[in-house]
């Protein structure tokens, strides 16, 4: 726990439990928030300061502000889910408190101190926790803290004051069709991040960047654009928001899973780092390397790369079922998630809603 202690002002005039239950029957993602919000100051001289739960809503933000012009601004995301026994528990929230610091401080920011970042969820839990979704099924509470810098200034210098939020946003499937596989467009014209870029960095930025090539991607008829190395445009990077992973099976049904290594441009996922240790623990070998566009496409051919999956917070396991680039395109299993892709997706979210042990200890209460 730290020290800072958190004011509370509650909401005057709360969302009617008849309004929480519509809500929750049809989230969505990212379309309606909780009750109250988290906001933490800091300046150089009081650090983080003044904790507060408060209303959800608009903030008052000077339009010389640095975050406005410059873009310097972080965040996370990381769900909360309703546990069997209706207490609430959230997924490796220290990992994400962890890759916050590491994105403030690419950006040059106070990073915010990894209790406090646990604090600031517990606080607006313990005031919205009506708003987690029942036990059991695909619906969760998104958490989304972030921080940016709120100085006034034009000259461009790190911020000399930063606010921290934390909202929330009840979440359903982050793709409308659902579990259905998505397709794909291998982008070359554009790329997200380059050696020593702020790709592995949570940064807004780098999802401004990324709009003219989503829509690239819808307009070639694909779901999500996947990024491509910045130097030979050739090596499988990420999709969109989530890491990529291949699942490779010999001729006696033995499964080699492979996501690309951290290459420095692309997001350290925790979900891809907990993938990882359940798809060895199933007795798959794993393994972290480059892979090529020509060897996802070859390979797909000759019938020995059976299924291609993302993965994120937000839509967990996505399959991957059809890939599209300039000159071609090539399609992945039947439409329907392969055996690796829907066996891990089982295992995590067993894990998440509490449906199995939790041998790493993954979860953390709230
Ligand atoms: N890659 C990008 C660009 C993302 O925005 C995300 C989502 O946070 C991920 C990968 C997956 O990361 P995580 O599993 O930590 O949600
Ligand atoms: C997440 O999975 O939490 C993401 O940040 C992906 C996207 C919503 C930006």
């Amino acid at each position: 726990m730290s020290s800072t202690a958190f004011s509370h002002l509650p909401h005057p005039s709360p969302a009617t439990d008849e309004r929480v239950a519509e809500v929750l029957a049809a989230p969505g993602f990212g379309k309606y928030f909780t009750d109250h919000m988290v906001t933490i100051s800091w300046d150089a001289a009081r650090g983080w300061h003044d904790a507060q739960v408060m209303p959800y809503g608009p903030l008052q933000v000077d339009p010389a502000s640095v975050v406005l012009h410059y873009s310097q601004s972080i965040f996370e995301g990381l769900k909360a889910y309703r546990q069997p026994d209706g207490s609430i528990a959230s997924f490796r929230p220290w990992a994400n408190a962890e890759r916050m610091g590491r994105s403030a401080e690419r950006l040059a920011m106070p990073p915010i101190p990894e209790d406090l970042f646990l604090d600031s969820i517990r606080e607006l839990l313990a005031v919205d926790a009506r708003w987690v979704p029942a036990a059991g099924g695909e619906e969760s509470l998104y958490l989304r803290p972030f921080m940016f810098g709120s100085s006034s200034g034009l000259g461009v210098r790190p911020s000399e004051e930063y606010l921290y939020l934390l909202i929330a946003s009840p979440a359903g499937a982050y793709f409308p069709r659902g579990l259905a596989p998505v397709s794909v467009w291998l982008s070359t014209d554009y790329v997200r991040a380059a050696p020593g870029g702020t790709g592995e960095a949570k940064c807004g930025g780098n999802y401004a960047a990324s709009l003219a090539a989503q829509a690239q991607a819808s307009a070639q008829g694909c779901d999500q654009v996947v990024w491509l190395d910045a130097i030979e445009h050739r090596w499988v990077e990420e999709m969109g928001g989530m890491n990529l992973f291949f699942v490779f099976t010999d001729a006696d049904g033995h499964h080699e899973v492979v996501t690309p290594e951290l290459s420095g441009s692309l997001l350290p996922g925790i979900t891809r780092r907990s993938l990882l240790d359940l798809a060895r623990e199933d007795g798959a070998t794993v393994t972290e390397r480059r892979i090529s566009t020509e060897e996802w496409e070859k390979e797909v051919a000759a019938g020995t790369l059976t299924e291609v999956f993302a993965c994120g917070t937000a839509a967990v396991i996505t399959p991957v079922g059809s890939v599209k680039y300039d000159g071609g395109s090539f399609e992945i299993g039947d439409g329907t998630p392969g055996p690796v892709t829907a066996r891990l997706r089982s295992r995590l979210t067993d894990i998440q809603r509490g449906a199995a042990p939790d041998p790493h200890g993954w979860m953390e209460r709230l």
